[in-house]
C-alpha cells in the first residue's frame, strides 16, 4: 500500500516508473538550469569599474567600494557599524579575538554547523563545546547551552542555521545571566529576521560570509563583521590589517598596535556584492514565493517533515532541509533513518533532484576533534537523528527565476512517495 492508495488521485493514475528502474525523470532533462549568483551587466560593469580605478586593496587611505558596501550592509542591519573582512571564518575569528577568547576559554556553539563554527574558537587556541540543537529548527538549543556553561566559557555563538533566526530570545536570557557574550554566526542568513530586527543586529556582534553560494554573495571569497560595539569594530578594522590603524584620508602610519593579520575585503569582491545588494530585496521577496509555493506542495506528504518559518521570523531559505519518517505513515513501522535517507536520495536523484546531505557527522565527530571529546561533550541525540534522517535542497533555489524547476522538483517527490513502498522495500523495511 502506498501512501496515497486511498487518495482520489491514486484511483484516476498509476504512478509513472521510478527514473531509478528506467521510467522517465519527473525533472525534464531540458529543465532550466538555476543559476547561483546570478551574474549580470550591473556586477560586470562595478567589477570593471574598480578594475580601471586601479584601487585594487582597500588600504591606500582611498575610499573604496569596500567602505561603500560597509555602509550599506550596517543600514541594512541595522548596526552602527560594518567592517568588510577576508571571509566569514575571519568574521568569527576577528569578533571572538576582540572578545578576548583564546586559550583556556571555552565557546559553545552547536553540534550542527559547518566546520568553520568550530575552527574559529579553535585556531585561537579555545575549545569549542558543542551543544545539541533544535530537532525542527536545527539551531541551537537554549536549554543544552545553559547546561554547557562552566566558568571557562567565554562566549556563545548562535548560527542561524539555513536561514532560520536562532532562539535568540532564550540564548539572550543565558548569556545575560551569565554575563557573556553572543556571537552571531549568520553566514547563511542574510535578510532574515526576528520581528522587524535583521539578523547581524541580535547579539554582540555577527559574522556574515560573501562567499559565492551565500544568499548574497560576491565573485570567490568574502565576509562582513556587524556590531553597535565602536571597540569590537575597531579591533576587527585593526586586527584585519596586521594591527594598524587606518585613518580614511589620512597616509598610513605603518604602526602596529595589536596582533593582527591580513583578514581584508578586495574592492573587486566589494563591488560585486555592491551590485548584488540592488537585487537583494527583489530576490529575498521573489525566492519566499517560490519555495513556499513549493513547500506547500510538499507539506501534503505523509511523513515528510519540511521546513516552516518559526513564527514571528523571516527564514532567509538559504538551505532547505527535509526530514523523513514515512514509515508510520506508509503502514510500515519507522525505517531505519540512515537506510531510508539513503534509499530517498537515490530515488530522487534519479528523479533529477539534486538532493544533497549537509554535514556528515555532528561535529564533535570530525577527525580533529579525536580524543577531545571529554573536552568538548558528547551527547547531542538531535543533532544525530537530523543527520541521520535528512536530506537537503541547497544553491538551486536561490534564482529568483527557479519558481518552475522547483515545481519540477515537487513532482519528482511527489512521484516518489508513490512509490514509498518501494523505497522502503530499498531500505530493507518490507
Ligand atoms: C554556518 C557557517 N559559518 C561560517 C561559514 C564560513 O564562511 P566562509 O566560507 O566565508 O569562511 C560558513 C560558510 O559556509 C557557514 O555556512
Amino acid at each position: 500500500m502506498t501512501a496515497h492508495a486511498e487518495g482520489p488521485r491514486a484511483l484516476t493514475r498509476r504512478p509513472g516508473r521510478l527514473a531509478a528502474f528506467g521510467g522517465p525523470p519527473a525533472v525534464p532533462r531540458d529543465a532550466a538550469p538555476a543559476r547561483w549568483p546570478v551574474i549580470g551587466e550591473a556586477e560586470r560593469r562595478r567589477v570593471t569599474d574598480v578594475l580601471d580605478s586601479g584601487h585594487l586593496v582597500s588600504n591606500t587611505g582611498v575610499e573604496t567600494e569596500v567602505d561603500q558596501l560597509e555602509r550599506a550592509w550596517a543600514q541594512h542591519c541595522g548596526t552602527a557599524h560594518c567592517v568588510g573582512v577576508s571571509n566569514g571564518t575571519a568574521a568569527l575569528e576577528l569578533i571572538l579575538d576582540a572578545l578576548g577568547v583564546g586559550p583556556g576559554s571555552e565557546v559553545i556553539i552547536p553540534a550542527l554547523s559547518f566546520i568553520a563554527t568550530a575552527m574559529a574558537p579553535l585556531n585561537l587556541g579555545a575549545v569549542p563545546v558543542f551543544a545539541d540543537v533544535d530537532p525542527r529548527t536545527f539551531n541551537l538549543s537554549a536549554e543544552d547551552t545553559a547546561a554547557r556553561i562552566t566558568p571557562r566559557t567565554a562566549a556563545i555563538i548562535p548560527v542561524h542555521l539555513h536561514g532560520q533566526p536562532a532562539d535568540m530570545g532564550g540564548l539572550t536570557a543565558i548569556a545575560r545571566r551569565h554575563g557573556l557574550p553572543l556571537v552571531e554566526d549568520a553566514a547563511q542568513a542574510h535578510g532574515a529576521a526576528i520581528g522587524d530586527r535583521s539578523t547581524g543586529s541580535l547579539g554582540n556582534a555577527a559574522a556574515f560570509s560573501l562567499q559565492y553560494t551565500k544568499n548574497l554573495p560576491t565573485c570567490g571569497e568574502g565576509g562582513l563583521v556587524t556590531t553597535d560595539d565602536p571597540d569590537l569594530a575597531r579591533h576587527v578594522g585593526m586586527a584585519r590589517q596586521f594591527g594598524e590603524e587606518l585613518v580614511r584620508g589620512a597616509p598610513r602610519t605603518h604602526r602596529s598596535h595589536i596582533r593582527g593579520g591580513n583578514a581584508k575585503l578586495s574592492p573587486v569582491q566589494a563591488a560585486f556584492t555592491l551590485a548584488q545588494l540592488t537585487r537583494f530585496y527583489a530576490y529575498r521577496e521573489q525566492r519566499e514565493r517560490n519555495v513556499t509555493a513549493f513547500l506547500s506542495r510538499l507539506s501534503a506528504l505523509p511523513g515528510l517533515q519540511v521546513p516552516r518559518a518559526v513564527p514571528g521570523t523571516t527564514h532567509a531559505w538559504h538551505i532547505l532541509r527535509f526530514r523523513f519518517h514515512p514509515g508510520p505513515a506508509a503502514g510500515a513501522p519507522e525505517a531505519d533513518p540512515d537506510r531510508f535517507r539513503a534509499s530517498l536520495h537515490r530515488l530522487l536523484r534519479a528523479e533529477g533532484v539534486p538532493m544533497s546531505r549537509y554535514q556528515v557527522m555532528p561535529l564533535p565527530d570530525q577527525p580533529v576533534f579525536a580524543g577531545a571529546r571529554h573536552r568538548t561533550g558528547s551527547g547531542h541525540p538531535d543533532t544525530r537523528a537530523v543527520i541521520a534522517d535528512s536530506l537537503t535542497l541547497q544553491k538551486r533555489h536561490l534564482d529568483p527565476a527557479s519558481g518552475p524547476l522547483l515545481q519540477h522538483y515537487a513532482d519528482a517527490f511527489e512521484k516518489v512517495w508513490e512509490h514509498l513502498d518501494t523505497a522502503l522495500r530499498m531500505a530493507g523495511q518490507r
